[in-house]
């Protein structure tokens, strides 16, 4: 990871950091990385853990993976212990998110991870700042962008690998209500602070309309949806020093419609890998998309 991360921050580009909950969505992240031969981070986040297990998780991973550049990583990890244990089981790196609290114990949280994962070779992401949005386990009122002095402040005190920053992205499917907007004036006082930082862009779903309108279309019912623009996150880390690009609304809007259009139009199958294949089969096409849309080729 930290190579990698360390290539794409001095080439210019990011690595797609993609949710998994099931073995579908695995299997759909693994083959979008083998078919574009590009680096790919695999999340889970602690809920997702809960669902799927944690030895469950790692292992199945560990056999998926095979010889893609995959790597495990642990998103939103908010509980010590749980983190320490990720570390332990063999993730390739964790993110500790203790920014919902004050500045100092964000700090205090951050380094205690940063110096156990270190000793083990685990790469560790941390965040400050506040992004806003409600999904699931994360949750946060207000966006409060990241201060960059504090940045600076903040990577010399915990020496994490990577930072996620607040530039006006939220979690989940509804981003903005009018223009879709990222403060690109943070973005570069916060690189001109800390050059060597590779950033992190959370919330950074672009929510395909061709998708929203595929699950509407067949018996969906999300209204307003709105992501970030694709020319957006291109220009974040093209020409910006993002270099992790979060998603996970995208992967779920576009497997949902997947399922729901072929059980619609199937109206008489029930093997379940018909219809979670569809789903598979129709992440694995955006992910590709994707990834040629934040890589470099
Ligand atoms: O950024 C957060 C992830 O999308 C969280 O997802 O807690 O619902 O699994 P989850
Ligand atoms: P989205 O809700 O935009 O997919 O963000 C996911 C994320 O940040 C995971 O950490
Ligand atoms: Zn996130």
């Amino acid at each position: 990871m930290k190579t990698e991360l360390t290539r794409a921050l001095k080439e210019k580009y990011a690595l797609g950091a993609f949710n998994f909950v099931n073995l579908e969505m695995l299997k759909a992240i693994i083959a979008a990385s083998k078919e574009t031969n590009f680096p790919v981070i695999a999340s889970v986040s602690e809920g997702a853990l809960k669902y799927m297990g944690e030895e469950e998780t790692v292992a199945m991973f560990k056999a998926a993976k095979r010889d893609a550049k995959v790597y495990l990583h642990l998103d939103h990890g908010k509980d010590l212990t749980l983190i320490k244990r990720m570390v332990d089981l063999g993730f390739d790196s964790v993110m500790i998110d203790a920014s919902s609290h004050p500045f100092e114990e964000n700090v205090r949280q951050t380094k205690e991870i940063t110096d156990y994962a270190h000793k083990k070779g685990v790469f560790v992401e941390a965040e400050l700042g506040t992004l806003a949005g409600i999904e699931d386990e994360v949750h946060a009122d207000k966006n409060i962008y990241t201060n960059p002095n504090e940045a600076k402040k903040f990577v010399e005190l915990t020496n994490c690998d990577s930072l996620a920053v607040a530039i006006g992205t939220s979690h989940g499917a509804y981003k903005f209500a009018g223009e879709s907007k990222l403060n690109m004036e943070i973005l570069s006082e916060i690189e001109n602070l800390i050059p060597s930082t590779p950033l992190v862009l959370h919330g950074a779903s672009s929510v395909p309309q061709k998708y929203v309108e595929l699950l509407n279309k067949f018996g969906g019912n999300v209204k307003g949806a709105k992501g970030v623009d694709e020319s957006l996150l291109s220009e974040a880390c093209h020409k910006h020093n993002i270099c992790k690009i979060n998603s996970d609304t995208d992967l779920r809007i576009c497997f949902t419609a997947a399922v729901r259009k072929y059980l619609t139009e199937n109206p008489e199958e029930f093997d379940l890998r018909k219809y979670l294949g569809a789903g598979k089969e129709e992440v694995k096409n955006l992910l590709i998309e994707k990834i040629k849309l934040l890589g470099k080729f």
